[in-house]
């Protein structure tokens, strides 16, 4: 198939961009093929429309850009498994994609791989009131999952900025954390079974919907956060929180990172069961989605933020406790600044400000994307240590994120990617996280970008074992080549 004319020629293949990778040697999409899964999935599911396959071979963050000449809309898991059966006898290589608002370059093809969405894979297949277990296909919207287990006065245990367009089965393929996970756990905890599609088309049933079950190795589990590269995740059985009824959120105003770390501990001891989220942002961060995105701050400009939210059964009972605390923490001097509110449309307005900051960096032009678990302790060294190295050679270098769980964002951002700053980021970045003992991917997962630097938060025997479950699941490597495994052996 010939490659695709109509990019944006200002970003470069990402084949070349960040590291030279060479294609492998699948074989390349012929007539045939195309007329195959057309008879498999219709006409208008085979897409090769040259606008159509630009958007699903370019990535969210507009860093990414992929080939390929075909896009498959299977509509149920028996599509799927005809298709990745097909591909495998003819070796073509295959990127699942959910809601492709993946920031790795996970969901995008490097070379011609054939995308294979789940948009279509989109049906509520039970909700259960009294458990609280919800089963779906994969490509479920998130928020729609939401809104569904709302119904029930029931809560997806996982929520993040994307939820208006990410797949749960992105989620579940990415291990994606959020906001709330210092609550509800990570998806290891509350998938309780996922049906997946392996690379031979063989469809591997682990739909369970006990909470308990110990009869041999949880296979699941090695799904979760598997990138694509084992198989294609298409229905999963999600165990839902209960909805609380009582929301309130908190936004702070710190002189010192100093502060904030006292602020996190208070935070956990005094409001404890109520405490659902503890997020972090620095100046810069603020001053990026004001600047940027004309959102309003609800207090005076401070070196540091934190927005605290609690949830629970009572609204009395809440607010009490976060009046208390938050008392405490101003008359000791911790805390300068700061708002409370329960009501809906300001916590909307302050959840903005924090779920937004992804959305105005892009708008400075390009951002350079680091999602790491470092020590509390060392949690905004890495940003200040950027800030010196690189000084004016970035618009901006900021820190936010997921503190409660000592999940740092470090972005930097440029007009447009510079080889010679990315040469100042990377690998010093992964290097400082990994003598930290951190981890170089607490969320996002490795995808292409990050792919290389696994040996420095995995042992070699670890990669070793990733290695042979791949080559066992996926002898011919055709599902999603060149992604979270090193390119070296
Ligand atoms: P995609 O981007 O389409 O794919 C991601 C990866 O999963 C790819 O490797 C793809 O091949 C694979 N994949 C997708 N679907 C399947 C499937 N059915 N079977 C097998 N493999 C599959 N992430 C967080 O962890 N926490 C956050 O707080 C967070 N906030 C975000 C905020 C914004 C504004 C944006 C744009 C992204 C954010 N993300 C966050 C990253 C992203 O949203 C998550 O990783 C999300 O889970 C990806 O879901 P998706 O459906 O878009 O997957
Ligand atoms: C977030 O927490 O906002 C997301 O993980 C996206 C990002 O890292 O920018
Ligand atoms: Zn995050």
């Amino acid at each position: 198939m010939r490659l695709l004319r109509i990019f944006n020629k200002k970003v470069k293949f990402s084949s070349i961009r960040y590291y030279s990778v060479v294609r492998q040697g699948f074989e390349y999409v012929n007539e045939d093929d195309v007329n195959y899964f057309k008879s498999v999935l219709g006409e208008r599911n085979v897409i090769t429309d040259e606008e159509e396959l630009a958007i699903v071979n370019t990535d969210w963050l507009k860093t990414m850009k992929g080939s390929s000449g075909v896009l498959l809309q299977p509509s149920c898991p028996s599509e799927v498994s005809k298709v990745l059966s097909y591909c495998n006898s003819r070796r073509l290589a295959v990127v699942p994609q959910g809601g492709n608002t993946g920031l790795v370059g996970g969901s995008v093809p490097i070379f011609d791989e054939i995308v294979l969405s789940t948009k279509r894979l989109n049906k509520i297949l039970s909700l259960d009131p009294v458990t609280g277990i919800l089963s779906c296909e994969s490509g479920c919207i998130l928020e729609a999952l939401d809104n569904k287990a709302a119904e029930y006065d029931l809560m997806m245990p996982l929520d993040l900025g994307a939820k208006g367009s990410c797949h749960i089965g992105g989620n579940v393929a990415t291990n994606a954390g959020g906001i709330r996970l210092l609550r509800y756990g990570n998806l290891h905890g509350s998938i309780l079974g996922l049906e997946a599609v392996l690379a031979n088309g063989e469809r591997l049933d682990m739909m369970t919907t006990n909470k308990k079950d110990n009869t041999g190795y949880d296979l699941k589990h090695l799904f979760v956060g598997s990138e694509g590269t084992l198989g294609i995740i298409t229905k999963v059985a999600v165990q839902c929180a209960q909805r609380p009824n009582s929301f309130h959120v908190a936004f702070l105003g710190l002189e010192s990172f100093e502060n904030v770390l006292k602020t996190v501990q208070s935070a956990k001891q005094s409001l404890n069961e109520i405490l659902s989220s503890c997020e972090f942002m620095d100046d810069e961060s603020m001053e990026c989605v004001t600047k940027n995105l004309g959102l309003r701050l609800p207090i005076q400009r401070h070196p540091f933020y934190m927005l605290l939210e609690t949830s629970g059964s009572s609204s009395y009972h809440d607010e009490e406790k976060l009046n208390d605390f938050l008392e405490k923490s101003f008359n000791s001097g911790v805390i300068l600044d700061g708002t409370l509110t329960g009501e809906p449309s300001k916590i909307k307005d302050m959840w903005a400000l924090r779920e937004r900051i992804a959305e105005g960096l892009l708008r400075d032009g390009y951002c350079y994307k680091y999602d790491v678990s470092v020590p509390l302790s060392k949690f905004y060294d890495l940003v200040t240590d950027m800030r010196e190295r690189l000084g004016s050679s970035v618009v901006r270098c900021c820190g936010y994120g997921h503190l409660g769980d000592g999940n740092l964002h470090l972005n930097l951002t440029g007009e447009i990617f510079d080889p010679d700053v990315f040469a100042l980021i990377e690998p010093y970045v992964y290097e400082r996280v990994g003598d930290w003992k951190g981890s170089i991917s607490a969320e996002h997962g490795l995808g292409y970008k990050k792919r290389n630097y696994i040996h420095l938060s995995k042992s070699q025997s670890a990669i070793s074992l990733m290695q042979q479950l791949k080559s066992l699941l996926d002898p011919n490597g055709i599902l999603n080549p060149y992604k979270v495994l090193p390119s070296f052996k």
